[in-house]
């Protein structure tokens, strides 16, 4: 049972700018675990706190097969980014879309981890993907932004349609 609501495409609350977190407490570690529950339920392989209505610079990440390698990412900042890799990306927020991104291919991100210690990680492929989709989320940005208006605006309708649906089936 996911412990969070994930907000919906195109749900406006999703384009609000996460603000930096000042200190990680109790509170940040265990919405770390509710946002990681959430995630792992879903199933999906990153979470961004601006998903589940926390605008908060906060990111729990798991690209591991056996989903037991959970990383968190406070207040992420990338330093240094190279090359350019092409990935069919997904959402939690926009279910069952599936769309080419470019991003790049390889990025050191600085950040605090759960325990407000700073870390340096150097990723590549999915894993770096990953970071930089989620990061994304943080300033508002949903992957959708990156395809063309035509492509978007079918996306908006479908996930409209959907929503739609699933209110009346609620009843
Ligand atoms: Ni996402």
């Amino acid at each position: 049972m996911a412990a969070l609501t994930i907000l919906n495409y195109p749900d406006p609350r999703l384009h609000k700018v996460a603000k930096p977190i000042l200190k990680v407490d109790d509170e940040i570690r265990q919405l770390v675990k509710d946002m990681a529950e959430t995630m792992y339920a879903a199933p999906g392989i990153g979470l961004a706190a601006t998903q589940v209505d926390r605008h908060i610079q906060l990111i729990v990440i798991d690209t591991s097969k056996e989903q037991n390698d959970l990383l968190v990412l406070v207040n992420p900042n990338i330093i240094a980014k190279s090359g350019e890799q092409e990935h069919e990306e997904g959402c939690l927020s926009v279910p069952g879309v599936y769309e080419t991104v470019t991003r790049a291919e390889a990025i050191t991100v600085e950040a605090l981890d759960q325990h407000g210690k700073k870390f340096k990680l150097n990723a590549d492929g999915l894993l770096a993907v990953c970071i930089q989709h989620e990061m994304d989320h943080l300033q508002g940005k949903v992957f959708v932004e990156y395809l063309s208006p035509l492509k978007r605006n079918r996306i908006k309708t479908k996930m409209i349609k959907h929503q739609r649906e699933i209110e009346r089936n609620s009843y």
